[in-house]
């Protein structure tokens, strides 16, 4: 029998064996306690992995984007990202509903430079003008098939920012990629931002689930804002333990060693960082 491969989205995957056993066996608890096991221990390794204080576990990348624009701007403000960005595209108006925000792009195909983003800033205090109060960066950039943004530019654009007192958002639903492509640490690519969205539902197969990381003060107003959108869980370890799953480790196991490189195993054991970043596609249309 012929195997389907399935290229719509890299999202469209099954989980492996080691992930159905390392859910199958996750120690749980109940997450609004902050007593859930498993993802505990994600969180911590997210963030650390991230070289960030903290880290919290939202079902879904879209959720994490609304939550970190909720924490970062106020109803009203105006926000930089590069054009089709997937907060613009693919969050069916979600940024105007959940944080009544407006956004302004700047460059072309998912990336652009620390004079663009200059340009396009609105000051605050003006009679007339919304204030930029964020920049977003999408890296790497799902509508323009999986491009990364320089991290040069990300640095100049983060520096730009926090000189004008504007916040920084990653949304790295796909910075493993990243990561994995370039050789850069997870760390690095992190750094010149406030806070950072990382999915395990991206390439790696886990059936759901990301991870919003930061400080441990920005982190703690993101829990509030995960209740406000409904995304607080329970036994979350349920789902988190498919994140979990690297070198064919599980969530009881001791926790693996930071890595930036290798997907799939040989034995179909998953990792937590799939390979390389998508080639650009003749069209701009992406998956969700
Ligand atoms: C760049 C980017 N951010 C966020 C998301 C949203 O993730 P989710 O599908 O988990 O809501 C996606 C989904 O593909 C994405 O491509």
């Amino acid at each position: 029998m012929s195997e389907t491969i399935d290229l719509r989205s890299d999202t469209v995957t099954r989980p492996t064996p080691a992930m159905r056993e390392a859910i199958a066996a996750a120690p749980v608890g109940d997450d609004q306690y902050g007593e859930d096991p498993t993802t505990n221990r994600l969180q911590e390794r997210v963030a650390s992995l991230l070289g960030k204080a903290a880290s919290l576990f939202l079902p879904s990348g879209t959720m994490a984007n609304q939550v970190a624009l909720r924490v970062l701007t106020q109803p009203g403000d105006d926000v930089i990202v590069s054009p089709e960005s997937h907060a613009v595209w693919h969050e069916t108006g979600g940024s105007a509903a959940n944080a009544g925000v407006q956004f302004t792009t700047v460059g072309a195909r998912g990336v652009f430079t620390a004079e663009e983003f200059a340009a396009a800033v609105k000051p605050r205090g003006h009679v007339i003008y919304p204030p930029t109060t964020l920049v977003e960066i999408e890296n790497t950039h799902n509508r323009s098939g999986g491009v990364i943004f320089p991290q040069a530019d990300a640095v100049k654009v983060c520096a730009a920012a926090r000189e004008r007192g504007i916040a920084t958002y990653l949304d790295g639903a796909r910075l493993w990629n990243v990561a994995a492509a370039t050789g850069t640490k997870l760390a690095d690519l992190a750094a010149p931002f406030d806070l950072v969205g990382v999915a395990l539902s991206k390439g790696l197969g886990a059936p759901g689930g990301s991870l919003l990381a930061g400080s441990k003060e920005l982190v703690a107003r993101c829990v509030r804002h995960r209740r406000m959108l409904g995304g607080a869980m329970r036994q979350s370890g349920i789902l988190s333990a498919a994140g979990w799953v690297e070198r064919c480790g599980s969530p009881g196991s001791s926790p693996p060693r930071a890595s930036t490189r290798s997907t799939t195993t040989s034995s179909g054991c998953a990792t937590i960082m799939p390979t390389r970043a998508r080639s650009p596609p003749r069209s701009p249309r992406a998956s969700a």
